[in-house]
């Protein structure tokens, strides 16, 4: 599947711009001691769509707000993010050996080093959101406690951790497809939404509009990952940078494990439509939000 040439084009620019933000905000491999930076840095550099930044940089750009203001909140999903990514392949968990088209963290640096780097990108990311200058220096005090709050919420045992708690214990479990998208919309979908959300909140936009972009970040967020359960059954590893059939093996509950893949793909669409259908009161502002909606049901990797 190929997508209109402008959605690549402004996945690739703010990539960039993301990328080059986060090799700034991160210690050097040198500072000490190295290892624990060198681990760090080895995740959180390595390819990666940076969907959750893009989707705040996109959220706040499309309604007003400004990119500068928002580059820390979405950097700090990003180590986020990636500390989850790092721990979610530990043997403990659901030991993968790939991730992000190298071998996962705790096979190049160890078990222990992987989970103190884990711990490190999540420490991290709340220094820079709370860092007086230069990083939230042109916002409000009162904002920036409002956008930690709602961040440390979703990687939380009510989000991100919740989730993952959820997929431990269902694990070898016939579940009932509500089961899998609670932990769905808690393990992904939380972070997810908080992305959107955080970049509606620095364009400082009305009550109405945030609980639109509450609806499209729900949406996007349970089929994005519906979307990572099918590519596990059908996806290509060298895309994916990680590893196929791992969910089969490992007997995880996901939606393809209790619909089916034609199903799953039939679900993903519909959540598509409705986070479609919930940017209808942007209307044309919202044109990269809907295309960003459409690259996350349609994605290869
Ligand atoms: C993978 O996330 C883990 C899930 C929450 C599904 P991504 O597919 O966003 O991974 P990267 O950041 O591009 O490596
Ligand atoms: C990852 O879920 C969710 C988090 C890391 C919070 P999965 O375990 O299904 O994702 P992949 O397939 O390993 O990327
Ligand atoms: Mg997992
Ligand atoms: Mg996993």
């Amino acid at each position: 599947m190929s997508f209109s040439l402008d959605i690549n084009a402004y996945l690739e620019e703010k990539k960039l711009l993301i990328e080059d933000w986060l090799e700034k905000a991160i210690p050097s491999e040198k500072s000490l001691p190295p290892v624990i930076h060198q681990a760090m840095r080895y995740s959180l550099m390595a390819r990666s769509k940076r969907i959750r930044p893009v989707l705040t940089l996109a959220t706040t750009e499309s309604l007003g707000g400004k990119i500068e203001k928002a580059l820390p909140f979405a950097c700090a999903l990003e180590l986020i993010h990636t500390y989850s990514l790092i721990h979610d392949d530990l043997p403990a968990m659901d030991n993968d050996d790939f991730r992000r088209g190298k071998p996962s963290n705790h096979k190049a640096f160890g078990e222990a080093m992987a989970i103190l780097a884990g711990d490190a990108l999540l420490t991290h990311a709340f220094f820079l959101m709370s860092a007086p200058y230069p990083f939230s220096s042109s916002i409000s005090p009162w904002l920036a406690l409002e956008i930690i709050q709602e961040i440390a919420r979703a990687a939380g045992t009510e989000g991100m951790i919740g989730g993952q708690v959820m997929d431990i214990q269902l694990e070898g479990q016939s579940a009932a497809i509500s089961q899998v998208e609670d932990m769905h919309n808690c393990k992904t979908g939380a972070m997810i939404l908080a992305a959107v959300r955080v970049g509606g909140l620095l364009a400082d936009v009305s009550e109405k509009q945030l609980e639109s972009l509450t609806l499209f970040g729900r949406h996007i967020g349970l089929a994005f990952q519906i979307v990572d359960d099918i590519l596990n059954v059908e996806g290509q590893p060298e895309m994916l940078g990680k590893s196929v059939g791992s969910d089969q093996s490992a007997k995880k509950a996901t939606f393809p494990s209790v619909l089916g893949l034609e199903e799953s793909r039939a679900c993903a669409r519909q959540h598509y439509d409705l986070a479609a259908q919930a940017l209808e009161i942007f209307g044309e502002r919202a044109h990269i939000l809907r295309e960003l909606a459409r690259f996350i049901v349609c994605r290869e990797f």
